[in-house]
C-alpha cells in the first residue's frame, strides 16, 4: 500500500503532485495550516505537525474534528486546512470541513475515491490504499503518513524552506521505505514473542518525545481498541507531572526511542520508570538497540531512516504488537466491540 501511495508521485528526484490544483501563488500565500481529523487520522496529523513545522517553518495546528467544528476556528482565506479521513465519511470531519470552507479557507482532503469529503474539498489527494476491512486502520494510517511527508516536501520546496540535501535525503528514504517496511514485517518473531509475554497486563503506558510521542498515540490506540487493555500514551517529559505516580512494580511501559536526536532523553526516562519498578519494552533504531538494551528489559529494533520518515517504520511493530496481544487474548481483531469502521453519526 505504501509503495502504491508513493509510486507515480516521485519522478526524476522530485515530488509530483499532479492532483494538487493549488497555484504556486496560493501556496506562498498560506499563513496558517491546520490539520483536522479523528482517530488514527488525527494521529497522522500529530506526527505531521512535527514534520511540517520543521520542514515548512509555518505554525501547524492539529485539531480533533469534533472540537474544530464547534470552536469558532480562527481560519480565513490565508489558511490551508487539511482534512484527513480514510473513509471520507466521518461526520465530524465532514462538518468541520464545511465550517472551514464557510470561513473561506483553502481545503485539502486526503481519502478514498468518491467519498463525501473528497467531493466537497477544493483539492483531494488519494491514498490509493484500497478498501480497509478491519476497524483498526493500519494501511490507511501508513499511506496517509507518507502522503503527508510528500506534501511537506512539495510545499517546502516551493516555499524555499527545505535545504536541497535534506529534500533529497528524505525523498530517497521515502523511495526505499517499502523495502525497509518489508524488513520490519520479516522480523515479527520478536514482536510475537513479546506479545505472548505481556498480553495479560491490565494497563500499558507508551512514552516518547517528539515524533516518538506522536507515534505512541497511535500505538496506544491500536492496543486499546483491539485488545481492550487500558493504555495511554504520554510525552515522556510529562511523566514527572503526574503519570509517574501510576508506575508501580511490574507496570509495562513501552518506551519509544526511535527519534535519534532525543535518544539520550528517551534513555533517561527509561531509567526513571525502571527505578519505580516498571517493566520496559523499548523500541529503538538498529544502531541504538544495544545502548537501549543496557537499561530496558527488552528491545525491538527497526531500521534507521531520516527522522521525518522514522515513524512510518516505528509504528509497524506497535501495530503488530497490538495485533498479537489481541490474538493471545482471543479478541475479535477485525471487529472490536463497540467500534465502527466509519462513524457517520455524531
Ligand atoms: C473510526 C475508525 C478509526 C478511524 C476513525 C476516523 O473511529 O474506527 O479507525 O481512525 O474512525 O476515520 P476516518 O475514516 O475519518 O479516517
Amino acid at each position: 500500500a505504501v509503495r502504491r501511495a508513493i509510486t507515480g508521485r516521485i519522478r526524476d528526484g522530485r515530488v509530483v503532485l499532479s492532483d494538487l490544483t493549488m497555484t504556486d501563488r496560493e501556496i506562498r500565500d498560506i499563513g496558517r495550516i491546520c490539520i483536522v481529523a479523528c482517530g488514527s487520522s488525527y494521529h497522522v496529523g500529530m506526527v505531521s505537525k512535527y514534520n511540517w513545522e520543521r520542514l515548512l517553518r509555518r505554525p501547524v495546528e492539529v485539531c480533533l474534528a469534533s472540537e474544530f467544528r464547534y470552536c469558532d476556528p480562527l481560519v480565513d482565506d490565508h489558511s490551508l486546512v487539511i482534512f484527513i479521513s480514510q473513509s471520507g465519511e466521518t461526520i465530524d470531519t465532514l462538518a468541520a470541513m464545511r465550517e472551514a470552507k464557510r470561513l473561506g479557507a483553502r481545503v485539502l482532503s486526503m481519502n478514498v475515491v468518491g467519498s463525501s469529503i473528497a467531493r466537497e474539498a477544493d483539492d483531494v489527494l488519494y491514498t490509493w490504499a484500497g478498501p480497509e476491512i478491519a476497524v483498526a486502520t493500519t494501511k490507511a494510517y501508513s499511506t496517509q503518513l507518507v502522503l503527508m511527508d510528500l506534501i511537506a516536501l512539495y510545499l517546502g520546496d516551493l516555499l524555499g524552506t527545505i535545504e536541497k540535501t535534506e529534500y533529497d535525503t528524505i525523498l530517497h528514504e521515502l523511495e526505499v521505505l517499502p523495502e525497509k517496511l518489508e524488513r520490519v514485517l520479516a522480523s515479527i518473531e520478536d514482536v510475537k514473542y513479546f506479545a505472548s509475554r505481556y498480553f495479560n497486563h491490565d494497563s500499558i503506558f507508551f512514552i516518547g518525545r517528539n515524533l516518538d510521542y506522536a507515534m505512541g498515540l497511535e500505538g496506544s490506540l491500536k492496543l486499546k481498541e483491539i485488545s481492550y487493555i487500558h493504555s495511554e500514551a504520554y510525552a515522556s517529559g510529562e511523566l514527572k507531572h503526574g503519570t509517574i505516580s501510576l508506575i508501580e512494580p511490574g507496570t509495562l511501559v513501552v518506551a519509544l526511542g526511535t527519534y535519534e536526536p532525543l535518544f539520550d532523553k528517551a534513555m533517561s526516562n527509561v531509567v526513571e520508570v525502571k527505578a519505580r519498578g516498571a517493566e520496559v519494552l523499548a523500541l529503538a533504531t538498529e544502531p541504538f538497540k544495544e545502548k537501549m538494551a543496557h537499561t530496558a528489559d527488552s528491545v525491538i529494533a527497526v531500521p534507521e531512516t531520516h527522522p521525518v520518515v522514522q515513524p512510518s517504520l516505528g509504528v509497524v511493530p506497535l501495530q503488530l504488537f497490538a495485533y498479537y496481544v489481541a490474538l493471545q487474548r482471543g479478541c475479535d481483531i477485525d471487529k472490536p466491540r463497540n467500534l465502527a469502521k466509519s462513524v457517520t453519526v455524531e
